[in-house]
């Protein structure tokens, strides 16, 4: 019995040692990559140059340039990583990513997909 109950204790203390390693490699991971919080409204001041290609809008005007206005955030977040890394290259486009940093990634971002896809609504600084 008394063997036993040593046992239970030293698993009980076991498992508080984990739960008290598994938090902290939580945190030592959340450090590593912090999530940034987008900013819409520094997204909308950043937009300025890109409104010259992709509309002030969102929709572009110019047959081989890609509309953005509701685009989902992820994947553009992932597509301007890419320009900016040389992962995906374009003339036109490319020098512009380059300039970004992670916070303006997120806020370009979250601006654009909060675009109307319609392209109809624009937003109140770009008018
Ligand atoms: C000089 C014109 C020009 C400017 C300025 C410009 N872009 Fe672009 N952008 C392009 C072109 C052209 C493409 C299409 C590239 C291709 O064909 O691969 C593109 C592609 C993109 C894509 C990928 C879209 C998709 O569907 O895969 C994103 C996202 C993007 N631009 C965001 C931006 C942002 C944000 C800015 C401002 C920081 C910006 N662009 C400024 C011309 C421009």
């Amino acid at each position: 019995m008394k063997l036993q109950l040593d046992y239970v204790k030293s698993s009980k203390h076991l498992l508080v040692k984990i739960a008290a390693l598994a938090s902290l490699l939580m945190s030592v991971s959340a450090c590593g990559e912090p999530s940034l919080v987008p900013n819409i409204v520094q997204g909308e001041r950043k937009a300025a140059i890109c409104g010259q290609c992709h509309g002030k809008n969102g929709i572009s005007i110019i047959p081989i340039y890609p509309n953005l206005a509701g685009q989902k955030q992820a994947y553009m977040e992932l597509q301007l990583q890419a320009f900016r890394s040389g992962q995906r290259i374009n003339a036109a486009m490319s020098p512009h990513a380059k300039r970004l940093s992670d916070q303006d990634i997120v806020d370009l971002s979250a601006f654009y997909a909060n675009m109307d896809p319609s392209g109809k609504k624009v937003p109140n600084s770009s008018k």
